[in-house]
């Protein structure tokens, strides 16, 4: 039986429509998720929606809905973002499903009956965006420091969750794992928040009605953050014919940036711990994507839509941007000059016209036919393309996103270089040096081949295409990373010419 890999993003609050920040953490999920694939793998791929808790409640009462018409609204906005940035997720979980509810409502009883859960009467400072009671110390000068809106003072009487108990296991689990959590500045930063000390969270509210209610007290509901980070198990309880517990779990990776880190790497862990459940594996924390010095946040207002930027440069323009720009896993600026200066150098000008020229060069001097490598041959380009491939698996392994693109970059680079040494132009006009004009041909051919095979995780339509154009096969099982060996290039095949991959942009 193959080796399995679940991935998941947060599931996204529907508070508000989706941004870019969203569709990063989409497009690095599903990065992951067709690149295992690619590997062999038997890939469980997870994203969906948070619907409950008061952010949504009150959002819906703005608009006058009811808080389930507006959420179905807003759910249907992040699942066509999915299906826009080209994700292959195996399932869109909602946490109003009903099967969600009452698999919830099976893990709190679980926990009541273990002794794990008791009342008790709270008053404390509460973000109502974050849905999370701060320390005053957490707070500047009283205001979230997420959010920049000020914390209000909350009494009520609520269930709790005996997190300190499990402080010793985790900070035990941290140390026999130093992989839990990436980077490892995010790893340090959850362990000293653990070692610090943990107190018992409040893990029900009384005065919201839009939640899962406790099931021996009707009068309160779950706790948002609880309700929500159980999706990752019951998704593969209730995601289709593919989804199976037994294969999935312990989930391989947990993606999300900084601001969910502690309730992923704190509470987390411990209901796992509290329910007898594995932990995951990993969790990747990448940075912000950040516009003008501000993380883009929907409180904050100052968000770019991904539709437009889609609309104009194409997905994988997108895609591609995503991990170029910014390095996966530290913060990063994203604008539109930065897009298209990328754009153009990039694909227009490195990827799109190394596939142009080599397809009209192969027209033009072997009748748009592949040549065969002749013996002996025009191998320059194997051995730094091979230690390129090598060098690019090495850095997925590690999760990192850009590294592994920008040694696939350089493989582009390397071949369009060879194109300049080479010159076919003028082996062209030197008829006895026909061989080497045709060893030099398939050299190319091969090396572009073996980028699109490279690239498909990051870019699978632009991948595909490159394959169409040199005519080879380009069902999903010919992605296979078993490919990804010089001399697999088909021979004998005919190459098409067509418009450019990514024509330039010319600002308007
Ligand atoms: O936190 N840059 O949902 P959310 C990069 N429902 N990534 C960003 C980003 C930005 N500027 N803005 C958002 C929630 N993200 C909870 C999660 S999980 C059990 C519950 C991404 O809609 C990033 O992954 O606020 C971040 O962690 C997530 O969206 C927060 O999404």
């Amino acid at each position: 039986m193959s080796k399995s890999f679940y991935v998941t993003t947060p599931i996204y609050y529907v508070n508000d429509a989706p941004h870019i920040g969203h569709a990063y953490t989409t497009i690095a999920a599903d990065v992951l998720a067709r690149y295992h694939r690619q590997l062999g793998e038997d890939v469980f791929f997870l994203t969906g929606t948070d619907e409950h808790g008061n952010p949504v409640a009150r959002a819906a009462e703005r608009r006058g809905l009811k808080p389930q018409e507006h959420a179905d609204e807003m759910a249907e906005k992040f699942i066509n973002l999915a299906a826009l940035v080209n994700a292959s997720n195996d399932f869109f979980i909602r946490t109003t499903d009903p099967g969600h509810v009452a698999a919830v409502q099976g893990f709190m009883q679980q926990l009541y009956d273990r002794g794990d859960i008791y009342l008790k009467s709270y008053k404390g400072l509460y973000c109502a965006a974050c849905e999370a009671f701060y320390a005053e110390k957490d707070l500047i000068g009283g205001k979230c420091p997420d959010h920049g809106t000020v914390a209000e003072e909350v009494e009520e009487e609520n269930y709790f969750f005996r997190l300190s108990q499990y402080r010793e296991r985790l900070l035990k689990h941290y140390r026999d794992n130093p992989e839990f959590v990436r980077p490892r500045v995010r790893f340090n930063e959850a362990s000293s928040f653990i070692s610090a000390g943990l107190e018992d969270i409040s893990i029900s509210r009384a005065a919201l009605k839009w939640g899962i209610p406790v099931p021996w007290d009707e009068s309160q509901v779950v706790y948002v953050w609880v309700d929500a980070l159980l999706n990752y198990i019951t998704a593969l309880e209730i995601g289709g014919e593919d989804a199976d517990l037994s294969r999935f779990w312990p989930a391989d990776y947990h993606l999300m940036a900084k601001d969910i880190l502690k309730f992923h790497a704190v509470i987390w862990p411990a209901l796992l711990l509290a329910l007898g459940y594995d932990l995951p594996r990993h969790l990747f924390v990448h940075g912000y994507l950040l516009m003008g010095g501000h993380k883009m946040s929907k409180t904050r207002g100052n968000v770019l839509d991904p539709v437009d930027i889609i609309g104009r440069y194409g997905v994988d323009a997108f895609r591609f941007y995503c991990f170029r720009e910014v390095a996966f896993g530290q913060d990063g600026i994203v604008s539109p000059e930065g897009f298209e200066s990328r754009y153009n150098a990039e694909l227009a000008n490195d990827l799109g016209n190394l596939v142009s020229r080599t397809v009209a060069m192969i027209d033009k001097y072997h009748s748009g036919i592949i040549p065969e490598s002749p013996a002996g041959q025009g191998a320059e380009l194997a051995g730094p393309v091979t230690s390129g491939i090598n060098d690019m698996q090495a850095a997925m392994a590690e999760v990192d996103l850009t590294g592994a693109l920008e040694t696939i970059w350089q493989i582009v680079r390397r071949v369009n270089g060879f194109v300049e040494e080479k010159k076919p132009w003028a082996l062209a006009r030197d008829g006895s040096r026909s061989s080497e004009l045709a060893a030099v041909l398939c050299s190319l051919a091969e090396g572009i081949r073996l980028c699109a095979l490279l690239l498909h995780s990051y870019m699978p339509g632009t991948s595909v295409e490159i394959m169409r154009r040199l005519g080879q096969p380009e069902e999903e099982r010919d992605f296979s990373l078993e490919e990804a060996e010089w001399g697999g290039l088909l021979p004998g095949v005919s190459v098409t010419a067509s418009s450019p991959l990514f024509p330039k942009f010319a600002r308007e």
